[in-house]
């Protein structure tokens, strides 16, 4: 059996120059799948939301749905590390909520790490408390996607002067106050290079280009469902499922099914 990697294992990575690959998974069969894949990380995301509980967006997603799919990823992942999400309002109203819900995610959840959204200059004093309890903590900076109201809708982020140096500079705080990697969401390519060239932890990227240390995607993006610039589809499973579907109703409709071998006698 591979051994399971740790969040050290994780973070060293970007020494020992090897890329990191990370995806998304919400349910216990998802998860076996990922874990014997060879991913370093399941990512349990709040993109759960709109993912498999079909809403418009994250901002919905409760503490206690972040436990469940946790605990069912959790289930099935012997060897990658899991980081589970921090919902909207898990974290934002003070640094105590914040380390009781991390602490959630870490001991009804089964998660290794939590991720959340958002500068050090406004969430540097929660991740400190979140990591003083020995949890440890994933940042998230460019696209985040629990400001979409703020931010005026899913938006390329660092474009301009301004915007690009705050990145910059956030992830360079973030990286100081001991996160062992942050997801960069939607920057330009040059941008997430020089992140990633200014930071000693690992830069997880996700629509940020190849310069990053990894990459990580939402799983159904991969298979057929995703439509976004920076994703691909690796397999139409999508596809393959709906003609399954279809074929089942065809055969249950037309009598053919379930055949002899279906069939106890
Ligand atoms: O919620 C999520 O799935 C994420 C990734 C897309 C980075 O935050």
């Amino acid at each position: 059996m591979t051994s399971r990697i740790t969040v050290p294992i994780f973070r060293d990575a970007k020494a020992r120059g090897e890329k990191l690959a990370v995806l998304t998974a919400y349910d216990f069969p998802s998860a076996q799948l990922l874990d014997a894949s060879g991913v370093d990380a399941i990512l349990v995301g709040d993109s759960a939301g709109t993912t498999v509980m079909g809403r418009a967006n994250t901002l919905g997603v409760t503490m206690d749905e972040m436990v469940h799919h946790t605990r069912c990823v959790s289930a099935a992942a012997s060897r990658a590390l899991v980081i589970a999400d921090m919902p909207f309002l898990s974290y934002q109203v003070s640094p105590q909520e914040a380390v009781r819900n991390a602490g959630r995610l870490v001991a009804e959840g089964g998660a290794q790490a939590v991720k959340l959204e958002g500068p050090p200059e406004i969430f540097g004093e929660t991740i400190r408390a979140i990591l003083n309890a020995s949890i440890p903590v994933m940042g998230h900076l460019g696209l985040t996607p629990q400001s979409i109201h703020a931010m005026g809708g899913y938006k390329v982020q660092g474009r301009d002067a301004a915007s690009r140096k705050k990145i910059l500079q956030a992830a360079k705080g973030l990286d100081r106050i001991g996160c062992f990697g942050i997801v960069l969401e939607c920057v330009p390519e040059d941008l997430a290079a020089e992140v990633t060239a200014a930071v000693s932890c690992p830069i997880i990227g996700i629509g940020a280009g190849a310069a990053c240390d990894g990459q990580v995607l939402v799983m159904y993006d991969i298979l057929g469902w995703g439509f976004t610039k920076f994703t691909k589809t690796f397999a139409d499973v999508k596809g393959a499922m709906a003609g399954a579907f279809k074929d089942y109703v065809g055969e249950v409709k037309a009598g053919t099914f379930p055949g002899k071998e279906q069939t106890f006698q």
